[in-house]
């Protein structure tokens, strides 16, 4: 392979437990039963990033996500200590996104102050809905006055860096009910909007007894659409299938990960993702899923749950399943910087997506249609080795 750009590199943590697991939920999450083994999860964590240290030396991190499961069941002394291990270990860019994930059903006052003393300076909410029904039928463990209070706990604590997850294509909701939530999360003055369709995932409760009332596609693209022009002239625009920001405003570190950036990933069941300049090749690197098994092995060879080099061949669906997910698309200079391959490898599959009407290319830029944002699966198909 030819020599590789190092991208901009990202520090993902993974805390795999939350407070009950939900029913539509696939993420690597874990009802807890006791008392959370903090201590030992931190150790954990310390043993893993070392392990993986020599991946990334001399690299600084441009942004870090505390992601779950529920990293806002960790008290603030602990995520500060978590991000005091990595920047001894690591180098944080001086205005590095620290991000971490709250479920509003975990959220006290002072907590925020805490997070916000330990150096994370954004916070995303998995808020769903504001409408109680619909939160009920999600088994989800807050209602919509406990979502707007932590929220505005958390804006009094000093964040002004928020993002507020929302579902639609809800059992039982209506375009109306769709639009209600946006106007909800609108209201409360948060920097960034995800707006994800429920997805009935395999293994899940829902997949094995679907709810009763789920909106057809049809319905679901109706609510997709009313929603991005309500969010569009809130000022908040679609810049992902399913982000939406103020100018200014986009989420670094998701960013990074759809521009095909590099990712260090520690955790149970984390991913990561770390090209080498000199030798051209691409790892991806993944810890053991169960949090039992990841903290009995992190730190030794079986705390890798798998390597694995990334082909030349295998390169351009793995670069657009990303890239394409984006509003502004790619340019063809940063398909060849990060993946290593010329852009003439990618012609004919280019070729095809403009004659069906799914990209523009434009000079050095690739941007998707509406109908290839419509149909992003399938444009991205198309790159398949
Ligand atoms: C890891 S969770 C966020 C934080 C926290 N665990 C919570 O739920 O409050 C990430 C987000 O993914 C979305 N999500 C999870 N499962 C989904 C599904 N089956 N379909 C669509 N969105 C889903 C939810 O909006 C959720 O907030
Ligand atoms: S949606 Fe969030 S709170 Fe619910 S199980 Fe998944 S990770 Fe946990």
């Amino acid at each position: 392979m030819p020599e590789l750009m190092p991208p901009p590199l990202a520090l993902y943590i993974h805390i795999p437990w939350c407070v009950k697991k939900c029913p539509y939920c696939d993420f690597n999450s874990h009802g807890k039963k006791n008392e959370l083994p903090v201590a030992e999860y931190l150790a954990a964590l310390t043993r893993d990033l070392e392990q993986d240290l020599p991946l990334v030396w001399g690299r600084s991190v441009t942004s870090v996500f505390f992601g779950g499961g529920t990293p806002s069941l960790f008290p603030g002394t602990a995520i500060g200590e978590i991000l005091a291990m990595a920047n001894a270990r690591l180098r944080f860019a001086p205005d590095c996104e620290i991000t971490l994930e709250c479920n509003p059903g975990t959220a006290e006052h002072d907590r925020f102050a805490s997070y916000r003393a330990a150096g994370v300076n954004r916070l995303s909410f998995g808020v769903q809905s504001f409408d109680d029904g619909c939160l009920e039928r999600l088994g989800r463990i807050h209602n919509a006055e406990k979502a707007r209070s932590a929220v505005k706990d958390a804006q009094d604590a000093g964040f002004d860096n928020i993002n507020l997850d929302l579902m639609y294509a809800l059992p039982g909701q209506s375009l109306a009910m769709a639009l209600f939530d946006v106007e909800q999360a609108i209201a409360l003055q948060p920097q960034h909007l995800s707006h994800y369709q429920l997805t009935l995932e395999p293994n899940t409760l829902f997949a094995a007894k679907p709810p009763t009332g789920i909106p057809d596609m049809d319905s679901a693209w109706d609510m997709q659409e009313a929603c991005i022009a309500r969010m569009a002239e809130a000022g908040f625009a679609q810049y992902e299938v399913s982000a939406y920001a103020r100018d200014g405003r986009r989420c670094r570190h998701n960013l990074n990960y759809w521009t095909y950036g590099d990712y260090l990933g520690i955790g149970a069941g984390a991913h990561g993702k770390i090209s080498s300049g000199h030798d051209g090749r691409i790892l991806r690197r993944w810890k053991p899923k169960h949090p039992e098994a990841y903290m009995a092995s992190a730190g030794t060879a079986a705390g890798i749950g798998g390597d694995e080099y990334v082909a030349a061949e295998n390169r351009p669906f793995d670069y657009m399943l990303n890239a394409l997910r984006l509003v502004d698309g790619f340019s063809l200079a940063d398909f060849e910087v990060r993946t290593g391959l010329g852009r003439e490898t990618i012609k004919p599959q280019l070729d095809e997506a403009v004659q069906r009407g799914w990209l523009e290319i434009s000079g050095d830029w690739a941007k998707p249609t509406e109908l290839g944002m419509r149909f992003a699966n399938d444009v991205m198909g198309l790159f398949l080795a």
